[in-house]
């Protein structure tokens, strides 16, 4: 049986830093919703200018606009191996259409990690952090610098800042995970899938503790 594992948690808590690091050890497709939008809004295709309305004002984009983007990119070859999600699902309908996706092809989600921070945490992450606008790759102005100033170390595009960076739109989209998402902390611990990992920690110890969950969720199935 492939692993998946959800990465879920607040804005900047740093699901997409630990995503990058996890895909490469542990072999599994990295599929986050909000970079797979942000490809669309590049490409300018009519799924990128809807959810353009919604990304900007910190909004979620409809359910079934998101459900119909994830089970077309679950038909790509590479998600049979596994997938590392983030920042899906967001919402109870999400969560079911996605158990469905998986029992489907005969799969299930192995573990949700959920990693948390206090609001002052995620407020000044976000407020310092910055993106490749070709690769994604993820950088902080105060901690996490590019060598050469907004060009990015891996694949020399220019690093920006997300256009949902703005502060009023960081402070709406924890509005948002506070009232739309945070139910799914109940709906996942009634399963027995939910695994805590305190976000506020350095980078290098949450991935820690996120590869010791995973392990133990290998050894317990
Ligand atoms: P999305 O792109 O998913 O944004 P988000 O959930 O708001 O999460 P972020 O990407 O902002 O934070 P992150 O946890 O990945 O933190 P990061 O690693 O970058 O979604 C954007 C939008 O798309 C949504 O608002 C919505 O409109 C739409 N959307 C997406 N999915 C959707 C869905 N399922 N349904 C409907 N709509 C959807 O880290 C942040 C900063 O902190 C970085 O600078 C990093 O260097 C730094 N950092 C990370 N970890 C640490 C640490 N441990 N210590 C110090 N600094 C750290
Ligand atoms: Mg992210």
């Amino acid at each position: 049986m492939a692993d998946y594992y959800l990465l879920f948690g607040p804005p900047g808590v740093g699901k997409g830093t630990q995503a990058d690091r996890l895909e490469k050890t542990l072999d599994l497709a990295h599929v986050a919703t909000g970079d797979l939008f942000r490809e669309h809004l590049k490409k300018n295709t009519p799924l990128g200018r809807l959810a353009r309305s919604y990304i900007d004002h910190g909004a979620l984009v409809p359910d079934d606009v998101t459900i119909g983007m994830v089970a077309e990119r679950m038909t790509d070859p590479d998600t049979q191996k596994g997938m590392l999600l983030d920042g899906f699902p967001r919402t109870v309908a999400q969560a079911d259409a996605l158990s469905k996706m998986l029992a489907d092809r005969g799969q299930k989600i192995q573990r949700v990690l959920f990693i948390t921070a206090p609001k002052d945490v995620l407020i000044e992450r976000l407020g310092h952090r910055m993106t490749c606008s070709n690769c994604g790759t993820i950088y902080n102005a105060q901690t996490q610098l590019p060598k050469n100033a907004r060009v990015c170390d891996v694949c020399g595009g220019e690093v920006i800042q997300r256009s949902d960076d703005t502060p009023d739109t960081q402070r709406k989209r924890i509005e948002v995970y506070l009232e739309q998402t945070i139910p799914l902390v109940d709906y996942f611990e009634q399963r027995g899938l939910l695994v805590t990992i305190q976000g506020e920690q350095s980078i290098d110890r949450v991935y820690d503790d996120l590869l010791h969950a995973i392990e133990a969720a290998k050894k317990t199935g």
